[in-house]
């Protein structure tokens, strides 16, 4: 009986673990923490000190003051704590950008709440945080932005909240799936439309004053200039959202797309330098694309991450196989095992530098050092060892840090199996492909290079299904038709 529990407990951890793996985040610093808690203690101090002002101030005043204060402060904790659970990366940069736009928010409340449209307030911050750090994140920040109004309330209708819950929701959601920034003009054009449509339904058509209004920005409470106002601070927004990528490190996906481009700069050097590198690269976002989609990872990390993973490349091509193009290697004329590691290490860091150079997100420049994680360079190891040097395996090793998230984890496994995978025999079976990408994936997992990544052993069993079916694409695409005899139309 003691043996069937004991069993049983085993088996429920063993399925624990691959089905919820644990996340790592990032440690924020303790000033980072005292910053963050002090721009909460100020949000908690606009949106609740006017409970204070009252005069006389009795006894259940403050204890109304002091619930409002908790309450917001509570709330500002939460958006945290959500936007960590959804962005388990997130830095404390991003924190104080959510949390200062809340507090922008709440002071704007504050100073303008009776002549500007709260719509105009509170759905142009919700495109930008759903665009960089996601949907739920900005739902969350719409909720508090919307329900802690600086007291005493600030009188709004009842319908028009309601309006400005539904767009600000509607922008949330779309926001955190819009690839381009030709959609995110459409939002700022469909929106305002909708609102203003909707405010004439419920709000009623009478508040219509057209432009026979001098103070035409600042006129609350008129349907037409609301929206209109609406629209045109969502347009700024959309011209400001390149600023915050830099300013904040926020990773839109039209920035991932911008980057994922083929023309860029970068890439085009890569295709026209290193042309083999190029095609391998090529590849591996193949079969990463498929393995991420199947474990339901970001798509487009991955593909923009795994163009840019090689680029260090460009510092001396011809001495990385794939580029050699049948001419000498020049590892054989230089004859010495620790140099040539030192070539391969320099891929890693020349890449960095370009990283650098070409100001890429700090997500995108991570595939660069973790594709290759603490790995083993084992042919000059080999090489090493066969002229008797007596040298630590260490020389011989990447600098790392191993894979520190499931995308980078799945670039390293898809770069291994790469070579592998193509040079294999155009008859193999299924069952032969799938040992040669079980083989490569185990040895990464036995020298402990998956260990921070997350990667579940439900997980690490698709992406060989997935690098699998890939390779059966690759395979279909590589047998020759048979010519028709007569060229005959088909
Ligand atoms: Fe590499
Ligand atoms: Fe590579």
């Amino acid at each position: 009986m003691q043996n069937i529990i004991t069993t049983l407990k085993k088996l429920f951890y063993l399925w624990r673990r691959s089905q919820v793996p644990a996340k790592h985040s990032i440690k924020i610093s303790r000033i980072d923490i005292l910053i963050i808690f002090l721009v909460c203690i100020l949000i908690s101090i606009i949106s609740s000190y006017k409970l204070l002002l009252i005069s006389p101030l009795n006894i259940a005043d403050f204890f109304s003051w002091l619930f409002t204060f908790t309450e917001i402060l509570i709330s500002t904790g939460i958006l945290i704590l959500v936007s960590k659970k959804e962005n388990p990366t997130i830095s404390s940069r991003q924190i104080l950008f959510i949390i200062t736009l809340l507090l922008a928010v709440q002071a704007t409340k504050l100073v303008f709440a009776s002549t500007i449209s709260p719509l105009s307030m509170i759905i142009p911050p919700a495109l930008v945080i759903s665009q960089g750090m996601g949907t739920i994140t900005a739902l969350a920040w719409v909720s508090i932005a919307s329900f802690s109004w600086p007291d005493p309330t600030v009188a709004i209708n009842n319908n028009l909240f309601f309006i400005l819950l539904a767009c600000s929701s509607v922008v949330s959601l779309l926001g955190g799936r819009i690839r381009s920034r030709a959609q995110l003009l459409q939002l700022s054009i469909f929106v305002p439309i909708g609102s203003f449509l909707s405010q004439c339904l419920l709000i009623g058509k009478d508040k219509i004053f057209l432009f026979n209004k001098q103070d035409f920005v600042l006129a609350n409470g008129d349907i037409f200039s609301d929206s209109l106002l609406l629209a045109i601070v969502m347009l700024f927004t959309i011209l400001f959202i390149p600023i915050f990528e830099s300013i904040f490190g926020l990773l839109t996906k039209a920035r991932l797309l911008e980057l994922a481009d083929k023309e860029n700069p970068l890439i085009r050097r890569l295709s026209l330098e290193a042309p083999g590198t190029f095609e391998h690269t090529l590849l591996i976002c193949g079969l990463a694309e498929e393995a991420t989609r199947m474990i339901g990872g970001d798509i487009d990390l991955i593909k923009t991450g795994g163009l840019y993973h090689d680029v260090g490349k460009l510092h001396a091509p011809n001495w990385f196989i794939e580029n050699q193009d049948g001419s000498k290697n020049p590892h054989d004329e230089l004859d010495d095992p620790i140099k040539s590691a030192e070539v391969l290490q320099a891929h890693v860091d020349e890449g960095l530098k370009f990283a650098r150079k070409n100001r890429l997100p700090k997500l995108i420049a991570n595939f660069i050092p973790e594709h290759q994680g603490t790995l083993k360079m084992g042919y000059f190891f080999q090489k090493a060892k066969e002229k008797n040097l007596d040298i630590n395996e260490y020389y011989f090793r990447y600098k790392g840090p191993i894979p520190q998230s499931k995308e980078t984890a799945i670039l390293m496994l898809a770069d291994g199996c790469e070579a592998a995978l193509r040079a294999m025999n155009i008859n193999a079976s299924d069952n032969e492909a799938m040992e040669t990408i079980s083989k490569i994936i185990y040895a990464r997992q036995k020298d402990g290079q998956l260990k921070d990544s997350d990667l579940s052993r439900g997980e690490i069993f698709l992406i060989k299904r997935a690098f699998l079916n890939v390779w059966k694409r690759i395979r279909h695409r590589r047998i020759q038709y048979p010519t028709a005899k007569n060229n005959t139309f088909s």
